[in-house]
């Protein structure tokens, strides 16, 4: 008999990148593929989960079961989530959100000009930290794609952002982060427990993750 261990359980989940309109023919944006997100909402959906999938533009398919909504910029991406924090037992952060956005989208194509040109930026709403300053039962679970320091860094951001467990990646590795169907991770859990996996594919990456997610929410049961 299969077990369902998030039976009963909403999650959120977060994929691919934000698109950062210049004007209505460019954009900012990075290379998230989405397959990371995908396959965690996957097996969030086989561990029995109400599973809400987030995603930026990706040209990947919904797992079947999930309840997808489409979002573009990383404003749209936090309105998003927002609206379905209150009901989540779980969020998972996975989308690679744009940190800064242009300050002015033209609603004209711009035109090129002699010499150099600038586009001023503004930061975006960091989502991770929103929600961790507004938690109340959630389990969080952020991401981290470093090139450098990846476990200073990775434990900063499990304190910084309030979140339960922070899943880094060295997106300099081959075989690891952006785009690849394989990923090389570390897992830094809240209270100090660390667990770093070799080179798997990212369905394998996502069986893993779910697995200290449930393991996760059955400490705060008993807590
Ligand atoms: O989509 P794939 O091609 O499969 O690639 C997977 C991945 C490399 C995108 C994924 O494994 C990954 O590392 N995702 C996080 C990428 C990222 O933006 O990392 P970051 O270190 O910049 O952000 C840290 C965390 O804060 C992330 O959980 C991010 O979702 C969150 N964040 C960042 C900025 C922002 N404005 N709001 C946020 O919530």
């Amino acid at each position: 008999l299969e077990n369902k261990n998030l039976k009963g359980k909403t999650v959120i989940i977060t994929a691919g990148p934000t698109r950062e309109k210049i004007d209505p023919v460019r954009f900012i944006s990075n290379h998230s593929s989405g397959k990371m997100g995908y396959a965690l909402a996957e097996e969030s959906v086989k561990q029995g989960a109400r599973v809400i999938l987030v995603s930026g533009p990706v040209s990947l398919s919904a797992p079947q079961g999930v309840e997808l909504v489409k979002v573009e910029s990383a404003e749209d991406m936090y309105q998003a989530v927002l609206k379905y924090f209150e009901t989540a037992d779980v969020v998972i952060k996975t989308a690679a959100v744009a940190d800064y956005r242009p300050k002015v989208t033209f609603e004209h194509k711009v035109k090129k000009q002699a010499g150099d040109t600038n586009i001023e930026l503004e930061r975006t709403n960091d989502i991770l930290f929103e929600l961790g300053q507004r938690k109340t039962n959630q389990l969080l679970v952020g991401f981290a794609a470093e090139t450098d320091h990846l476990e200073e860094y990775a434990k900063k951001k499990l304190l910084n952002k309030n979140a339960d467990m922070i899943v880094a990646n060295n997106v300099k590795t081959e075989g690891a982060g952006f785009g690849t169907d394989t990923n090389i991770v570390t897992l830094f859990k809240r209270f100090g427990e660390v667990i770093s996996l070799p080179l798997m594919s990212k369905n394998e990456v996502a069986v893993k993750i779910i697995e200290e997610i449930t393991s996760l929410l059955r400490d705060m049961k008993t807590h």
